[in-house]
């Protein structure tokens, strides 16, 4: 079946309506687009999972704060919709800002406390857009399964949370992170990254990777000793500003002392080059 494309949450529904009827597993990958190979990760594993697979692209307005790169978010259609045509794509949905935002718009969702610590400390209504767009999303499509990235921990952690909270119906699949060969995380926003920068970026992982390193030997026992050591890393090997670095439960993203085995996330933001990278380790 060749892709198609709806930019209307009409079309959207008239394209779905006959393969419900058939009794077939719709998935959903919400994106903002500027497609990289860790959002192909999830399209391949929507289409292995499920029969139809519904990409859409949205650059969402309400998660962008007023001094943030809305405006400069790299928009990349015509890149985008050849990669989901050749990893067999059924529908990209291409939503306008009329469309998902019409005048009078005032209705959001806001998972509380999960919004709060990490990104939402320097991004305080971030959460709040992407939960209100996921939410229009998954109603739009009603999907079986939503695919997201552990890239963005505290977002799939938020999500879990608003899906239990709102009943939905929807399964949420959470799939590694994808990177570059030199361990930078795939990101979007990686093209912000001058060449400096870019040679730098890397030493973000590497930092993570020195942790749990310590961690495992003995070496840094606990959180404070892992936080210092992340820090003392990256300062050395880039000139980026860290923004934080916090290990906190993977369930309530609620400080920790200690890394608790199988519930620990290390998180980190860095404003290097012009860009904020994002980094995770989950223990
Ligand atoms: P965006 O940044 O385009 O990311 C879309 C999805 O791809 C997210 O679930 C993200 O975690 C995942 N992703 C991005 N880079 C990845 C990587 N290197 N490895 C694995 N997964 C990766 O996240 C958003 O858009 C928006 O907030 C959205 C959920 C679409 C709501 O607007």
């Amino acid at each position: 079946m060749p892709i198609s494309l709806a930019e209307t949450i009409d079309d959207v529904r008239a394209f779905l309506a006959p393969h419900r009827a058939a009794g077939r597993r719709v998935a959903l990958v919400p994106t903002m687009g500027a497609l990289h190979e860790g959002h192909m990760a999830l399209v391949r594993q929507a289409r292995a999972e499920c029969d139809l697979v519904v990409v859409s692209i949205f650059v969402n307005p309400t998660q962008f704060a007023p001094n943030e790169d809305l405006a400069q978010y790299p928009r990349t259609f015509e890149s985008d919709r050849a990669l989901c045509e050749r990893e067999g794509v059924d529908l990209i949905f291409l939503p306008g800002n009329e469309m998902m935002y019409p005048a009078g718009y005032a209705t959001y969702v806001a998972v509380e406390r999960l919004s709060e610590p990490l990104c939402g400390r320097t991004r305080p209504t971030h959460f709040r857009g992407v939960t209100t767009v996921v939410a229009k999303l998954f109603n739009i499509v009603q999907p079986d399964a939503a695919y997201f990235g552990w890239k963005d921990a505290q977002q799939v952690v938020v999500i879990k949370r608003m899906v239990e909270d709102l009943n939905l119906s929807v399964a949420i699949r959470a799939l590694p992170i994808v990177r570059e060969p030199d361990g930078l995380a795939m990101s979007s926003r990686n093209r912000y990254l001058d060449p400096e920068s870019r040679r730098q970026a890397p030493a973000i992982f590497a930092a993570l990777e020195e942790a749990e390193a310590a961690w495992k030997t003995g070496r840094a026992k606990n959180a404070l000793a892992l936080t210092a050591l992340i820090r003392e890393y990256i300062t050395t090997h880039t000139v980026g500003r860290i923004d934080y670095v916090e290990i906190v439960s993977l369930d309530r993203l609620a400080s920790l002392e200690r890394v608790e085995p199988g519930n620990t996330l290390i998180a980190v933001a860095v404003y290097l080059g012009g860009a904020r990278l994002i980094d995770n380790l989950r223990l």
